[in-house]
């Protein structure tokens, strides 16, 4: 921890205790670090925020006197009000009341906890805190938070979701103006159709018209599975019920060269989910585990209940800890480069043009678990098959 370096000190913060001690007693914080220096209150927070450092002000209640900009933006706030005024532990992961140190005023490294941000993601930060003696005329502490060692602030992975969220909202918006376009043609199609001699020599390009618009509104509907709105009517759901469904429609479809094999733990808790969306999202998935395989292979199904330890959960960015369901949907297949697995979720990636893919299978299979605060994770080699974790 080196917030505290002499040099800035003496450059920025820094009137001599004296000097400050007869002039404007109040509004300084102090007393100070073992060197004798003391801040005024009013060159801290500007200070802080100059240097960019995340940094609050807690009051002896636990309750956040002020938040600094970059703070603001590690949590994913914009606005203050979200953050002034409510309780630290309400942006802690495990929610434990934050402890005021009673006596000491010298820098305490608090080493690292875990935030949750706006978004529900959560990330570690190392805290260092210090006592105020005054701040606003009240005790107080300050808390710098800092990246944890060897680790970033926010991961790739985290800043992946973000960019496939803003993705999503973007495709959702875009869906809706062609749902409304498209039901126009559909519409006046369907009635010049009914209209019009069968004989007639362009009934058949009117026909045409609305097999193709029916098609691009089937299209439409699934983009609009991004959709905010999109309703999900969760309830208690057994994952293995809903897989095994899968499989009935799985073994009638797929190549004989495909053996399909499953593991189903037994004791699997049920799951608060939206089978409908939810087996959509898995049945994508599979989909492509079939397309990965045109010489055939094996396709495997796993699920078991596992705990995610708060370290666990940071590893897999964007999940709280506790107690999952894994799902597991592992194919012998092609295979994935480095390049193309960091793709695969976007909308409209795809590497399937020339046999028709979209590139929506993955991209509605990442909102669909996300919205059922799950994650989805792969693993996959060249020439040696692929596994999506969900
Ligand atoms: N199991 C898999 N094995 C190899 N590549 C895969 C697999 N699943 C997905 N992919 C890659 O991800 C891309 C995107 O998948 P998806 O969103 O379902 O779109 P589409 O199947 O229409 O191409 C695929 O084009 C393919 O390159
Ligand atoms: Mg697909």
């Amino acid at each position: 921890m080196n917030h505290w370096n002499p040099p800035l000190r003496k450059n920025i913060l820094t009137h001599r205790a004296s000097k400050l001690r007869s002039s404007s007693r109040e509004r300084t914080v102090e007393p100070q670090n073992s060197n004798g220096w003391i801040l005024p209150e009013s060159a801290l927070c500007p200070f802080l925020e100059m240097a960019e450092v995340p940094f609050c002000i807690l009051h002896v209640d636990g309750s956040i006197m002020y938040a600094g900009k970059s703070f603001l933006q590690l949590l994913g706030h914009s606005d203050a009000l979200e953050i002034n005024g409510h309780a630290f532990c309400d942006f802690l992961v495990d929610h434990k009341p934050f402890e005021f140190p009673k006596e000491d005023q010298s820098p305490v490294s608090n080493g690292e906890i875990q935030l949750k941000r706006k978004s529900g993601e959560v990330i570690s930060v190392s805290l260092s805190t210090m006592r105020l003696s005054s701040f606003q005329n009240k005790e107080a502490l300050l808390c710098i938070f800092k990246e944890p060692s060897g680790k970033k602030w926010i991961s790739d992975q985290l800043l992946h979701s973000q960019k496939l969220a803003a993705l999503g909202q973007l495709t959702s918006g875009i869906a809706h103006d062609f749902n409304n376009l498209i039901s126009g043609i559909i519409g006046c199609a369907s009635i010049l159709l009914s209209e019009i001699d069968p004989q007639n020599p362009v009934y058949q390009d009117i026909q045409t018209i609305l097999s193709a618009s029916q098609k691009a509104a089937d299209l439409v509907g699934r983009l609009l599975a991004y959709s905010r709105e999109v309703p999900y009517q969760k309830k208690p759901t057994s994952i293995n019920a809903l897989i095994q469904d899968l499989l009935n429609m799985l073994t009638r479809t797929f190549r004989k060269d495909i053996e399909i094999r499953t593991r189903l733990d037994k004791d699997l808790p049920a799951v608060e989910a939206d089978a409908n969306y939810l087996q959509q999202a898995l049945l994508n998935i599979c989909l492509n585990a079939r397309d990965a395989m045109p010489k055939g292979g094996q396709l495997t199904i796993t699920t078991k209940s596992v705990y995610l330890s708060p370290q666990m959960a940071e590893e897999k960015s964007g999940l709280l800890p506790g107690i999952y369901v894994q799902i597991r949907i592992r194919d012998t297949g092609i295979g994935m480069d480095p390049e193309t697995q960091k793709k695969i979720f976007e909308p409209f990636f795809t590497t399937k043009q020339d046999q028709g893919g979209n590139g929506l299978g993955l991209a509605i299979a990442y909102e669909v678990i996300k919205k059922h605060r799950g994650g989805i994770f792969v693993k996959s080699k060249q020439g040696k098959g692929t596994v999506f974790e969900i």
